[in-house]
Parts: C-alpha cells; sequence; structure tokens
C-alpha cells in the first residue's frame, strides 16, 4: 500500500533545505478567497523554533521526494493549578505541510504522531497548535482525529506601517527598561498570566527582542508604596523581521489598485500626511509586540501611546526590507483590541489555538488542570504569546 512507502526522519539542514522551502511554497496556507501573509524563512526552514528552549522537525519523505513537514518546540510556562507550582512543560505544534500531491495518505497524521511521540519522551504535559477556523483539513486532523480540544481564540491585530511619524500624545512618557527590570515587572505582573514562559530572561536577552517601553502619564507617580504608577502600560518588541520576511498572498486586484491609488495621492499631497499604505507584494520585514500589560484607568491611551511609539520605531528602521507591519496576538477577557491600532482586512480575529493532555491517565490532578484550562468560555485570564512562536 502507498500508505506505507514514505519516512520519517529529522530535518538535516544542508540537505533538506532547498525542498522543505519548495514545499512550503507550493503549501501556502490562507483562505482561498482572501488576502494573506505568506512567510519567506529565506533559506532557514527552522527560524520559526530555533529561538525555542528545544526544537525538533521532522520531515516525511517518499521515493527521494520531500512530501511532508512539521515542526515542534518545547518551554516551561505557567498554567494555573498545574502541580507543582503552576509551571507546566508544554509543546507548540507548528509548520505542518503535505505535498498537495499526497494528502489523504497519512502522512499528516503520521508527522503528528512521531512529534507527539517526541513530547511524550520529553515529559511534555500538554501539547498544543493554533491555526484558522476556516482551515478544515486542520481543524479536523487536530480535534476529530488527534482529540485536540479548542482552548483559545485569541486575536492576531495587523497594523501597516505608513511613512509618517505619529504624534503621540505629549502628556504620555515613554520610558526604556532595562532587561533587568522588564524582567521583573513581567515576573511580578504577568508571571500567572496563561503561558508566561518560565525563561522570559532569555526572551529579553535575545538578540530579536529590540527591548522593553513602559508609558505612563507627566506627573503620574502612583500611590504610596505600589511603586508603579496608578496608570501605566508596557510592551516588547521583537524583530520577527530579522528571521522571516512576509509577503501578500492572493490579494484581490481592488486592494492592490487601492495601494497604489493611496500611494499616488500620498505622493501628490505629502503635507496631508495620509497613512500610506506599503508595497506588502514584495517581501518585508515586521515587528511583533509582545508581553503587552495594561494597569489602571487611563492605561488604555497609554497603550495606543506605546503603539505609535513602536510604529514611529519601524518608520526610522532603515534595513534594506524595511519593517513594514506591526503584529501582534492578544487574547483574554481584556479588551486590549479597542487600544492597538489595526487593520481589519490582515487581522485574524479568532486564531484558533487547540490542546491536548498527553499525560493525564491516572492523574486526577493534571485532569483537573485540563478542564480548568478548556471550560472557560469566555476565557477570564489573559494569554501570554511568545514571539518565538510567531
Ligand atoms: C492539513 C494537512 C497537513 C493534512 O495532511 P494529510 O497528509 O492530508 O492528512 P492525513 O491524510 O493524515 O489526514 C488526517 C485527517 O485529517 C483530516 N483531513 C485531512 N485533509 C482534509 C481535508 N481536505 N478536508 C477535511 N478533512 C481533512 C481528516 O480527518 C483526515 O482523516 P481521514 O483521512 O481518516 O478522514 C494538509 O492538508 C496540508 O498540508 N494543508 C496545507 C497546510 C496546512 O493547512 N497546515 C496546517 C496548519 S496548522
Amino acid at each position: 500500500m502507498e500508505f506505507n512507502k514514505f519516512r520519517i526522519r529529522s530535518y538535516e539542514g544542508q540537505f533538506d533545505r532547498a525542498q522543505v522551502e519548495n514545499l512550503e511554497r507550493k503549501c501556502e496556507v490562507g483562505p482561498s478567497e482572501s488576502v494573506f501573509l505568506f512567510t519567506d524563512t529565506m533559506g532557514d526552514p527552522i527560524c520559526r523554533i530555533r529561538n525555542s528552549p528545544m526544537y525538533m522537525m521532522l520531515v516525511a519523505e517518499l521515493e527521494n521526494e520531500l512530501v511532508g513537514v512539521i515542526q515542534g518546540s518545547i518551554k516551561l510556562v505557567t498554567i494555573q493549578h498545574h502541580p507543582p507550582k503552576d509551571l507546566a512543560k508544554v509543546g507548540y505544534v507548528l509548520g505542518l505541510r503535505v505535498s498537495p500531491h499526497h494528502r489523504r495518505k497519512g502522512i499528516g497524521s503520521n508527522l503528528v504522531r512521531r512529534l507527539e511521540e517526541w513530547f511524550i519522551s520529553n515529559d511534555v504535559d500538554y501539547a498544543y497548535m493554533a491555526t484558522e477556523k476556516e482551515n478544515n483539513a486542520s481543524v479536523n486532523l487536530f480535534m476529530k482525529k488527534f482529540g485536540y480540544t479548542k482552548f483559545r481564540t485569541p486575536s492576531i491585530l495587523v497594523n501597516p506601517v505608513n511613512h509618517h511619524s505619529l504624534q503621540i500624545s505629549s502628556n504620555i512618557e515613554i520610558s526604556r527598561l532595562k532587561i533587568e527590570e522588564a524582567e521583573s515587572l513581567y515576573k511580578r505582573f504577568m508571571g500567572s498570566t496563561e503561558f508566561f514562559p518560565n525563561d522570559i530572561g532569555n526572551i529579553l536577552r535575545n538578540k530579536l527582542s529590540l527591548g522593553t517601553w513602559m508609558a505612563y502619564f507627566k506627573g503620574d507617580v502612583g500611590s504610596n508604596g505600589s511603586q508603579v504608577p496608578n496608570s501605566w502600560a508596557m510592551l516588547s518588541v521583537w524583530n520577527s523581521g530579522e528571521i522571516f520576511k512576509l509577503r501578500l498572498g492572493k490579494a484581490p486586484f481592488c486592494c492592490l489598485l487601492y495601494t497604489k491609488s493611496w500611494c499616488l495621492i500620498d505622493k501628490i499631497f505629502p503635507c496631508l500626511k495620509l497613512p500610506t499604505l506599503p508595497d506588502f507584494f514584495n517581501p518585508f520585514g515586521f515587528y511583533f509586540m509582545y508581553g503587552l500589560y495594561h494597569e489602571g484607568p487611563l492605561s488604555g491611551k497609554l497603550v495606543r501611546g506605546l503603539c505609535q511609539f513602536v510604529h514611529n520605531m519601524a518608520v526610522e528602521s532603515n534595513d534594506d526590507e524595511k519593517c513594514k507591519i506591526i503584529v501582534t496576538e492578544v487574547g483574554g477577557r481584556d479588551q486590549l483590541n479597542q487600544h492597538i491600532p489595526h487593520w481589519k482586512l490582515l487581522s485574524c480575529p479568532e486564531d484558533l489555538w487547540c490542546i491536548k493532555a498527553l499525560k493525564n491517565e491516572g492523574l486526577s490532578s493534571s485532569i483537573n488542570t485540563f478542564h480548568e484550562l478548556i471550560k472557560t468560555t469566555p476565557p477570564t485570564r489573559a494569554l501570554f504569546v511568545d514571539p518565538r512562536e510567531v
């Protein structure tokens, strides 16, 4: 039977790189009728997991042809009520692709099974993955066949960077935090956030992390002993464009026309400071805003100020394939979305995250934790989205 002919093995960069990139191109993932962003890994298909504490990439080979690929990473995160100390080992499944000519032969399932085996051999408590909810093949494979359960539906917010710097309200102060300060604030205020990474210090110290900034209102010194202003917000920026680029796929003609004519208007009337849309059809870099936290009655305005600040950073960045969009992913009850400028056409209001317990047999406390994780609709706790998994 043809089913048995393929072989699954670890990815070997020097032999497999070109074939994996080719496969990736053949499998552009995105809703068929609308605009979507395509990833260009610039000759390093493993770049999306390389910064995680542990990672693995598997390939499926059929008669010397690479027909499938999957990636996975492992880390320790906060999961409330998970014994001991609310920490659990989680395995992230990403980048599953099977060549269009070889689908429905069990290759995708076998790749997932082998990756789960690697998770289990490394003592992982939960496997999780994210997909578009319209991707039937992926949803069926993970939810129906492998028993993954809907867990969260965070929003991916995408905002284009235009040519002009934005004016930040004059009563807002924005200051850069030292890595140690950022680490300590994150541990204090986001340490109990779901999926908060135990190695936050490594993320902040990574060369892709451009820094952490805090915003507060001038003169707001906070109330006695709190050591933070009454209203404040913080975020960090990850230079994702350093490891892979994006480009727009399957853009409808009207969108192309809109982009071109808008640029023309801007060239003719620069003084109008119109929000020009960048050229999305060639590969471009992007910043990912992570660790977004805010507190206090007026903090929404501070979040907006920080987003404008990051936008201005991108305007000033001067590499060849400039940062053309700012991306963030937020989840939970928190209504952060309304304070984060974003462009609906490129954003995804509901990224579907699914989870599966890998070792619950006989452990009633683990079962309870898992039920806690999946029962909450709408989710009551915010979610930390790791920039290494974007
Ligand atoms: C999703 C994908 C990896 C599936 O690979 P595959 O090798 O065809 O999967 P399998 O043959 O192992 O199928 C396993 C199950 O997935 C589901 N499935 C797969 N393709 C499907 C489709 N087109 N429609 C509905 N369900 C589908 C079925 O439940 C199937 O079980 P069945 O064959 O017993 O009915 C493949 O379609 C693909 O590469 N798609 C593009 C990239 C992508 O969307 N990746 C997932 C991102 S998270």
